[in-house]
C-alpha cells in the first residue's frame, strides 16, 4: 500500500481506536439491518415455491442467440485486462433506473425519493484501465440464465447488490417474487420467461452462528460462531443454485466467541477470563477455507463469484460519533487510502481466494474484487438520506443518522453488475 494520500487536512484516515471502529461499524449494520426488518413488513407473502432443478453440470455459461453477435467479443476485451484496476469516468448518459420506473428500492437506499439535494454522483461509470467495460445488458443476463438459478449470499450488502440487479433486470422484465424468511432478509424472485431464479440469502458469516439480538436489534451477548461449520440457510438449498456469489466482511469485526468441533477455541474482544483472544483475521480466513472446501468437496458445481470486503466512508467521526458522508464526487487514484481493518479483510481474502482458484474440483471460482473500486466512491452512500427528508422541520445543521456503508440506488453499486457481467461472458 504505497499510495499516497492527499486527504492530510481531512481525519478521513483513522488509524487510533481501531478496536471501537470495529465494535462500531458492526452496530452500525446491526441496527440498518434491523431497520430494514420495519420497511418491509407490508409485503405480501406468496408462497408459490419454485423446485429448482437438480442439474449437476456446471456453467461456463449457455451460449444463448443474442450472445454470439458481437455483444461477446465486446465483454471478452482482452481478458488479460484487470477490470478491477481503472477510474471511474464521467457518464452523461446516467442510471438505467430511477426510483420512479423501479419499484423495489429499500427506503434506506432510495436516496432520491429521500430527497438526496445532489444527483452528481449516478453520472459516472467504471472504466478499467486497458479495456472497455460495457454496460450491463439486461436481456443479456436473462438469456445467459435461461433454465439457471442464481443466489447472493452474504450480508445486507449483498441485498444491496440485488436490489441494484433487480432495478437493471426490471427493464427486461419484472421479477416476481415468491419467497421471503420472516425477517424480510433473505428472498427469492422468479423471472417467468427465462425460468430464471435469484436468491438472496442471509448469513452475514455464511457459517453456523448464534446471534443475540433483542427486538431493538441490540447485541445482547457475543455472537457464536463456529468456524468449521456452515450455515445451513445457504447450504440445505445449494445444490439448488448454478452461481452464487459469496461474500463475507464486517460482521467478522464483531465480539464474537469462536468454536471448533463444537468447543471454545477463543474469542474477539469478548474480554473472558481464560478464553484466548483471537483475531478477527484468523476467523475470517477459517471461514473462506470452511466455504471454499465445501464448494471444492460438493458434488454439485457451481460457479462461485468471491466477492471482497467493501469499506465505508465515515469522516470525521464514526456512525455513532458524528461521521458523515457528504461527498460529491469520486476520489482519484492516489486520493485515498484504504483502511488497516479493509487491507487486511481484503488480504485474506486475496490469499484464500489464491490457495483455492486453481483446486475448485470442476467448480468455478472467481475473485469479484469490488474493494478499490468502491472505496473511491465515497460520494456513493445515502449518509443522511436513508431516512426520508431527514432535515424536514428541522435545522439543517441537527445531526441525524447517517449511512456511509451501504449505497444509494441507483449509484456505484449498479457499476458492480457490469463487472459480474463481464466475468460470466469471460467464463
Ligand atoms: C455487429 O456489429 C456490426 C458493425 O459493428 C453491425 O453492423 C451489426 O449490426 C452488429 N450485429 C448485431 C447482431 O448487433
Ligand atoms: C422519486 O423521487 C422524486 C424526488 O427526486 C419524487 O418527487 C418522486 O415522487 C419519487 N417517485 C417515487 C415513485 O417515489
Ligand atoms: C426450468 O429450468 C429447469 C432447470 O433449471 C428445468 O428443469 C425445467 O424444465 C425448466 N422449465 C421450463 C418450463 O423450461
Ligand atoms: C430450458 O429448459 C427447457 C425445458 O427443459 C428446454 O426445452 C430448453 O431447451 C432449455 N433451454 C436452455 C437454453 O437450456
Ligand atoms: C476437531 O476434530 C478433528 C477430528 O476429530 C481434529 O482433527 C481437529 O484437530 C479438531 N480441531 C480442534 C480445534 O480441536
Ligand atoms: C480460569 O482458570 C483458572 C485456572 O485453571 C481457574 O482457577 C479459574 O476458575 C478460571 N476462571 C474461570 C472464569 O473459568
Ligand atoms: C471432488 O468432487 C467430488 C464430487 O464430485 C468429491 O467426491 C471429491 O471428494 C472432490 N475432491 C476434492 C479433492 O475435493
Ligand atoms: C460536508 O460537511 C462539512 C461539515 O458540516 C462541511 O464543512 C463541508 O463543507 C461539507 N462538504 C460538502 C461537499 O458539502
Amino acid at each position: 500500500m504505497n499510495m499516497k494520500h492527499a486527504m492530510n487536512n481531512t481525519q478521513f484516515i483513522l488509524k487510533h481506536k481501531q478496536k471501537q471502529v470495529y465494535i462500531n461499524i458492526a452496530l452500525c449494520l446491526l441496527l440498518i439491518g434491523f431497520t430494514y426488518r420495519f420497511y418491509f413488513s407490508s409485503s405480501i407473502r406468496i408462497s408459490s415455491v419454485i423446485v429448482a432443478n437438480d442439474h449437476h453440470k456446471l456453467p461456463p455459461p449457455l451460449p444463448s442467440p443474442v450472445a454470439e453477435a458481437n455483444n461477446t467479443a465486446i465483454y471478452k476485451g482482452s481478458l488479460e485486462c484487470d477490470i478491477f484496476t481503472g477510474e471511474w469516468v464521467r457518464d452523461r448518459t446516467g442510471p438505467r433506473y430511477t426510483n420512479n420506473s423501479c419499484n423495489t428500492i429499500e427506503h434506506h437506499q432510495n436516496c432520491m425519493n429521500n430527497g438526496r439535494p445532489d444527483t452528481d454522483y449516478i453520472y459516472w461509470r467504471w472504466s478499467p484501465f486497458g479495456c472497455k467495460l460495457p454496460a450491463f445488458d439486461p436481456t443479456l443476463f436473462l438469456h445467459y440464465m435461461r433454465n439457471r438459478s442464481m443466489a447472493f449470499i452474504g450480508d445486507s450488502i449483498s441485498r444491496n447488490h440485488v436490489q441494484s440487479l433487480l432495478c437493471i433486470l426490471s427493464q427486461a422484465e419484472e421479477a416476481i417474487e415468491v419467497y421471503h424468511d420472516e425477517e424480510y432478509r433473505s428472498k427469492r424472485w422468479f423471472f417467468e420467461s427465462y425460468n430464471f431464479t435469484l436468491s438472496v440469502i442471509w448469513s452475514p458469516f455464511l457459517l453456523k452462528a448464534n446471534i443475540f439480538e433483542d427486538n431493538d436489534g441490540h447485541s445482547s451477548g457475543a455472537i457464536e460462531l463456529h468456524l468449521d461449520e456452515l450455515d445451513s440457510v445457504w447450504v440445505n438449498e445449494f445444490s439448488n443454485f448454478n452461481y452464487i456469489v459469496i461474500s463475507g466482511g464486517k460482521w467478522f469485526l464483531k465480539t464474537a466467541v469462536y468454536y471448533e468441533n463444537n468447543t471454545i477455541i477463543g474469542c474477539h474482544s469478548c474480554n473472558k477470563e481464560n478464553v484466548t483472544e483471537i483475531a478477527f483475521n484468523h476467523a475470517y480466513r477459517k471461514a473462506l477455507r470452511t466455504v471454499l472446501d465445501f464448494v471444492k468437496k460438493s458434488d454439485h458445481k457451481v460457479y462461485t463469484f468471491f466477492r471482497t470486503t467493501t469499506p465505508d466512508h465515515f469522516e470525521n467521526g464514526e456512525w455513532n460519533t458524528g461521521g458523515y458522508c457528504n461527498r460529491t464526487g469520486p476520489f482519484k487514484n492516489g486520493e485515498v487510502n484504504m483502511r488497516d481493518v479493509d487491507m487486511i479483510m481484503r488480504d485474506v481474502e486475496l490469499e484464500e481466494f489464491e490457495n483455492a482458484k486453481e483446486s475448485m474440483n470442476g467448480s468455478v471460482l472467481r475473485l469479484f474484487d469490488m474493494t478499490r473500486l468502491s472505496l473511491l466512491r465515497p460520494d456513493g452512500h445515502p449518509g443522511p438520506y436513508r431516512a426520508f427528508h431527514p432535515f424536514d422541520g428541522k435545522d439543517r445543521n441537527v445531526h441525524v443518522q447517517n449511512d456511509c456503508l451501504h449505497w444509494c440506488l441507483p449509484g456505484p453499486i449498479d457499476s458492480w453488475n457490469d463487472l459480474m457481467m463481464s466475468l460470466l461472458i469471460r467464463g
